[in-house]
């Protein structure tokens, strides 16, 4: 069974590969891909870097508002996290919880060893009970709402600014597909990067030491090793760029001459010219009034927006109408 599930996600990599690598026009990779054991190591660097505000300001806001967001809430909650990483910006919800309930708290995180390091980050909370799902967002916040008890209400978090990384469209069909899996008056907990200075973005997502080029390159480095390509990551470079019309910070991987990569598991044999760029992610900025309607264009009412007051982003309290 688990040998089977194994290689049915080798599958679906050395497919998802070959679909974005033999686009015509601009060649793409999944995003979802960076966040291997490597790359979720150094996603959990990057949030300590200076440049990248956004995570510690995404902190900041759930720790001094901790009170307020639970009290709002109908309870008794399970809580869902999609995406918790390390669970540490948690915490503080967890713990406020814990002043007025026994909380179970369900994280589904794509990464094993991010699964396993949110388990033990929170495993001294009082009250809390840790059931962990090693699956992809939606497929997991069906199991947790399947467990669900019939006096719970459900509160999900997604955190940090992984909305942003689908584009504007994208991320209301999303929120809708959260809230069809929803009943009226479960809650969710949304993170917003706002919109800032292009110099500070473009650093944000290039930073000075090369943690995030690292993080982008490691798609590639994870190609070779999973897919047994024979890609020369020294001839590829990581680059941000501003996108105005999407209002986003795209992140590439371009590489720096005219090469021939193959990639065996992917039936593969692809050409690169020099300049040529593969797209790997795109990190959507918003304005602090839009995300009410896209709230209610989801299905949601926005009842309460944070703003951090060091770095542009907001905590978005959603209820499901
Ligand atoms: N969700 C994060 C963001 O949009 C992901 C991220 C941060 C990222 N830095 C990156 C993705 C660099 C690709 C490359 O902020």
């Amino acid at each position: 069974m688990l040998v089977h599930a194994i290689n049915n996600a080798a599958y679906e990599f050395a497919s998802d590969v070959r679909v974005g690598l033999t686009r015509s026009g601009q060649k793409e990779l999944p995003s979802k891909y960076l966040y291997d054991d490597v790359g979720s190591a150094l996603f959990e660097v990057i949030s300590h870097l200076p440049e990248y505000g956004l995570t510690r300001a995404d902190e900041r806001l759930l720790q001094s508002h901790a009170d307020e967001i639970v009290e709002r809430l109908d309870a008794p909650v399970a809580v869902a996290e999609l995406g918790s990483g390390s669970g540490k910006k948690t915490r503080w919800i967890l713990e406020a919880l814990g002043r007025w309930q026994r909380t179970f708290y369900y994280p589904v995180e794509i990464s094993r060893s991010a699964l396993a390091m949110c388990e033990r980050e929170l495993s001294d909370i009082d009250s809390l009970s840790i059931v962990g799902f090693e699956r992809e967002y939606l497929d997991g916040l069906l199991e947790v709402a399947a467990h669900r008890q019939r006096n719970q209400h459900l509160f999900v978090m997604f955190l940090g600014s992984t909305i942003g990384n689908f584009d504007r469209a994208a991320g209301v069909k999303f929120l809708a597909e959260i809230r069809h899996i929803l009943q009226p008056g479960d809650s969710l907990l949304l993170g917003t990067d706002l919109e800032k200075p292009a110099e500070q973005l473009l650093k944000a997502y290039n930073d000075e030491i090369g943690v995030t080029a690292a993080f982008n390159l490691n798609l590639l480095a994870r190609i070779n090793r999973e897919l047994d390509g024979n890609f020369d990551l020294r001839q590829f470079e990581h680059t941000s760029k501003i996108n105005r019309e999407a209002r986003s910070v795209e992140m590439h991987l371009v590489s720096k001459r005219r090469q021939i990569v193959r990639i065996p598991a992917s039936d593969l044999r692809i050409e690169f010219q020099e300049g040529e760029t593969i797209w790997t992610e795109s990190s959507h900025k918003y304005q602090p009034e839009e995300v009410f309607q896209m709230a209610k264009n989801a299905g949601f009412s926005c009842e309460a927006q944070w703003i951090d007051e060091q770095w542009p982003f907001a905590e978005n309290l959603l209820i499901a109408e």
